[in-house]
């Protein structure tokens, strides 16, 4: 079976708020992703960290760092750019958290698992 759509209200999503996380069957049966909003976009990434794959969150849904700037692994502190995932320090340098496709519109996030 394909990979289809989820979505989320608007207001299930807080600026540099606890992410929501959902389950991706295509990855694997323990495989999650999350969604979070960063000055006020909605983005969505596979939840692994790129430095060992173990998920990113240090309790379930807390993926920002203190400053709230950067979403930020758990086991050693990689950082990454909200917007981008980019890798922005620690030890996963060079490296970036895998995107998920996102849109919003009329209070509705959808995260496009089929663009996955
Ligand atoms: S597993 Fe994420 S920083 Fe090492």
């Amino acid at each position: 079976m394909s990979a289809a759509v989820l979505t989320f209200s608007s207001g299930e999503l807080q600026e540099k708020g606890d992410g929501l996380r959902f389950a991706i069957p295509a990855l694997g049966p323990h495989a999650t992703g999350f969604l979070v909003r960063f000055q006020g976009k909605p983005y969505a990434y596979v939840n692994r960290c790129a430095h060992v794959p173990v998920e990113l969150d240090w309790e379930h849904g807390k993926f920002f760092n203190m400053t709230q700037e950067w979403l930020i692994c758990a086991t050693h502190g990689a950082m990454y750019a909200p917007q981008t995932g980019r890798c922005v320090m620690g030890p996963c340098q060079g490296k970036g958290l895998s995107p998920i496709p996102v849109s919003e519109q009329a209070g509705v996030v959808t995260v496009h698992l089929d663009q996955l």
